[in-house]
């Protein structure tokens, strides 16, 4: 029997990711900030549901360690926790700034650190890191959250090299809009009253937002691909989740910067 680990499955992608791997009879190491948000997924079978915050960093090695000693080894990682921080950057103050890059770069480089030495024992493993559309393409008033999605992608593509030779593979995960808490709690947006001159930017964003966000796809899908992710042919690394994913994606390679950010420019408009 197969074991996955998963930071932030107390809800959305990741909790749907760790329903999935239970429903396929895998080990699911669920972990999450707050285990008793987890109460629901620890009532299953072969589910442990263990505390890891990804930003602290004495939560991470006991919550590895939770995981081997219950279920024998970690096949797989799912770096998913991850928060978006939009704003104007003048609007974030450096504890802020650096609370997204913590979260969403830090941490994942932390976890997947931890988790490295047993991988590379066992010759074997698979690390997915979930990026996003927002990996590969920007929004406005998104400078933090893309630099770290961006980071994501640049980091996983690297460290793909060093990991291959070892039997571990790395896989990188790109939903377009999930249904999700992710624009609720997840969202963490900073404006200011001093700020005025950006707001005509914020309310182009919430158009866009509107307009991208109208049609959101069931974590379920994501949930999918990552199951095909840690199952596919060895040599793949980017996985798109949604439709909305596929599109946009596809359009972005399709154009230069000046054309397809022009589309985006469009969008926000009234
Ligand atoms: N929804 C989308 O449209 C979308 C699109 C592309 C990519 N993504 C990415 O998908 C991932 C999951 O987001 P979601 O959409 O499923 O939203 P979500 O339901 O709000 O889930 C976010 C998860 O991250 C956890 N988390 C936040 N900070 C953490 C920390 N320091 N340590 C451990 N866990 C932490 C949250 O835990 P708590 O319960 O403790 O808050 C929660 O479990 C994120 O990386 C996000 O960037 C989402």
């Amino acid at each position: 029997m197969k074991t996955i680990l998963i930071t932030g499955a107390s809800s959305g992608i990741g909790k749907a990711t760790a329903l999935r791997f239970q429903s396929e009879g895998w080990n699911v190491v669920a972990t999450m900030r707050d285990p008793s948000a987890g109460a629901d997924l620890g009532t299953l079978d072969n589910v442990l549901v263990t505390r890891l915050d990804v930003t602290d960093a004495g939560s991470i090695a006991p919550a590895v360690a939770d995981g081997i000693t219950r279920f024998g080894r970690i096949d797989a990682l799912l770096n998913n926790a991850g928060y978006g921080a939009y704003g104007p950057l003048e609007a974030f103050s450096t504890e802020r700034i650096r609370r997204q890059f913590d979260t969403n770069v830090i941490g994942l480089l932390e976890v997947t650190k931890a988790v490295l030495p047993h991988m590379r024992a066992n010759r074997s493993g698979t690390i997915v890191n979930i990026s996003s559309i927002g990996g590969q393409i920007t929004f406005p008033l998104g400078t933090l959250y893309h630099g770290t999605k961006f980071a994501v992608e640049g980091l996983s593509e690297a460290l793909h090299y060093e990991l291959e030779p070892l039997g571990i593979r790395v896989r990188i995960v790109e939903p377009g809009m999930i249904k999700t808490d992710f624009g609720g709690r997840s969202f963490d947006f900073a404006m200011d009253e001093t700020l005025a001159d950006y707001a005509p930017t914020a309310a182009a964003m919430g158009r866009l937002f509107g307009k991208l966000a109208a049609n959101p796809s069931a974590p379920e899908v994501v949930a999918e691909v990552i199951w095909q992710a840690v199952n596919a042919p060895k040599d793949r690394l980017r996985f798109r989740a949604g439709q909305d994913a596929h599109t946009l994606l596809d359009d972005r390679k399709a154009k230069d910067d000046v054309t397809f950010i022009g589309g985006i420019k469009d969008l926000m408009g009234s």
